[in-house]
């Protein structure tokens, strides 16, 4: 393991990184593609069926000729895997199944060495029921101070035995599990995710230190998973309704986006600051609005925040411009770049999402590539794979699905191991199988199928993103310049003479293309009728202009 002593000097970030500090300081984060890597159903490297950080680190070169600029990887530490390792039992040691802190520390070196930069997530409203601290509290019993780390409470009713208010779990039922002391504990996931209390100064100094530790191993930030969920609303007060999530993302609720957690933030953010390199930190904040959202990037917190706005748009170019104005306008006062993410292992491929039809997919890669800001690429979206709806229920894994009434508990279709190579399950996946089995059609779909087909999605992402790096252009700023285009076509300019079209109708249109504007990359095939270029349905076109 590397030692690193002084960690105000430790580094590792790529080295053409520059210091956030330094003059011409790149802040490679605003423009940055940043693929996210789903360790388990990434690539195997030990033949046990599940994906592995010596998986990973085989193939980075992979995503180094993709042409992305970072990674973010999914977590990988110790954990029951009650909910696929967002259950952490110990924040600083890696889980066998995925391999050691060596291997982790080997994945990020390469990845430095090919000069991509490595998020990792961290998980800090919960920990998993396994945890040294929980496993304490529970043994201590009520009255215990270590009970103050988590949200311990008697129960209501005659016997305390009604939960201690109305909350429900994200993933359905009641958001409190009683112990057999008689006590309750907060988990707005699964049971096997008691919430952290962030009144506690041992877990604000806790996660500082997790912080620390990662930093100091090399990575380049974060993505803090459920951002918007740490602080609570004091007293606990009761929904008083039923139905609770459907108004996640339409209203601030007393267990997310409560204002008081900013004040984590300014404190991480200090510690981020304290790391050469330029290290960064990714909301994963659901918020009833863009604004909400940017108060997580104000310029003493966090650096992005995923466009969850943008992920629900549907294939409608009034909503996408609304959606596409209203991001860049929330962001522009605190100075923070917008991010653009079309999938994630949270939901459905958009494949899938958009209608089932790969044109979408492909025109919608253009779109977002063409945007100011970062974009998050989820695995597999760059060969077009589909969500996988037909997988057998003893297979599934989401806790979701088994606890009913919460989220759909249908996330284990956007997980299926990614096909690498050759005609039969695994893909080349690893040599020992799949945890959850991959379908046969995936054979055409598979990396090396698709590889130096001009035609296929993986040649469409890495043209796309071989042009975004030679136009610098195309990420910078925060604005987009609307152009005069028909209905349900989108024409937006960009810096550096780039002008991106997109046909959301099921219709060609005559391409709103001016003479002298030369088409640089399409996501379908373009036609010529009397001497007017077609915009065929769903497509976008990058032109030179
Ligand atoms: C985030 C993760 C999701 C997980 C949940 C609880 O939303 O993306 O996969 O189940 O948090 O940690």
């Amino acid at each position: 393991m590397t030692q690193q002593t002084n960690r105000h000097h430790a580094t590792g970030a790529p080295a053409d990184a520059a210091d956030a500090t330094a003059p011409g300081a790149t802040q490679w984060w605003r423009d940055a593609v940043i693929y996210q890597v789903y360790p388990r159903s990434f690539a195997d490297g030990n033949g046990d069926g599940m994906g592995d950080l010596p998986g990973i680190r085989t193939r980075l070169p992979y995503l180094k000729d993709l042409g992305v600029d970072a990674v973010w990887l999914s977590p990988f530490y110790s954990s029951p895997q009650a909910d696929a390792g967002y259950d952490v039992a110990d924040y600083r040691v890696i889980d066998p199944a995925f391999g050691t802190l060596a291997d982790a520390e080997a994945v990020i070196r390469d990845a430095h060495g090919l000069g991509l930069r490595v998020i990792v997530d961290v998980v800090p409203n919960h920990c998993s029921d396994q945890h040294a601290w929980f496993r304490q509290a529970l043994e201590e019993g009520p009255g215990s101070t270590l009970r103050d780390r988590f949200h311990f409470r008697k129960g209501r009713g005659e016997n305390g035995e009604l939960p201690p208010n109305d909350w429900e779990s994200v993933f359905g039922g009641p958001a409190w599990t009683r112990v057999a002391d008689g006590e309750w504990y907060l988990h707005l996931f699964a049971p096997e995710q008691p919430d952290f209390n962030w009144d506690s100064p041992a877990v604000q100094d806790e996660f500082r230190s997790i912080l620390r530790f990662w930093l100091d191993l090399g990575v380049d930030g974060f993505r803090i998973d459920v951002a918007h969920g740490l602080v609570k609303a004091p007293g606990l007060p009761d929904m008083g309704r039923t139905d609770q999530l459907k108004l996640l993302g339409n209203q601030v609720l007393p267990f997310f986006d409560q204002d008081g957690v900013h004040q984590i933030y300014r404190s991480w953010r200090k510690v981020l600051d304290e790391y050469a390199g330029e290290r960064i930190g990714v909301a994963e904040a659901w918020t009833p609005s863009a604004d909400r959202t940017a108060l997580y990037l104000r310029p003493d917190e966090l650096h992005q925040a995923f466009n969850f706005h943008y992920l629900g748009t549907g294939w409608d170019a009034a909503a996408l411009r609304a959606a596409i104005d209203d991001s860049l306008d929330a962001m522009r006062p605190v100075g923070a770049p917008t991010t653009w993410v079309l999938s994630n292992h949270d939901v459905v491929r958009h494949t899938t999402r958009l209608g089932g039809d790969v044109r979408r997919a492909r025109a919608a890669a253009l779109l977002m590539l063409a945007l100011p800001g970062s974009a998050y690429v989820y695995q597999g979206e760059e060969l077009g794979l589909p969500e996988v709806t037909d997988l057998p229920d003893e297979v599934r894994q989401d806790p979701a699905f088994f606890r009913g009434d919460g989220q759909d508990g249908l996330r284990d279709g956007c997980r299926v191991p990614i096909p690498w190579s050759g005609d039969t399950a695994p893909y080349g996946f690893g040599t020992g199988g799949s945890w959850l089995p991959q379908p046969p059609e995936w054979a055409r779909l598979s990396v090396a199928a698709q590889t130096g087909d001009p035609a296929s999605m993986l040649e469409l992402y890495r043209t796309a993103l071989r042009l975004r790096r030679s136009h610098p252009g195309l990420g910078a700023g925060d604005e987009v310049e609307w152009l005069d285009a028909p209905e349900g076509v989108l024409a937006f300019r960009r810096p550096g003479g780039f002008v991106c079209t997109v046909n959301t109708t099921p219709e060609p249109v005559r391409a709103p293309a001016h003479a002298g504007w030369r088409p640089l990359l399409s996501s379908g095939e373009l036609r010529t009728v009397d001497d007017e270029l077609i915009l065929p349905a769903d497509t976008a076109v990058w032109w030179e202009a």
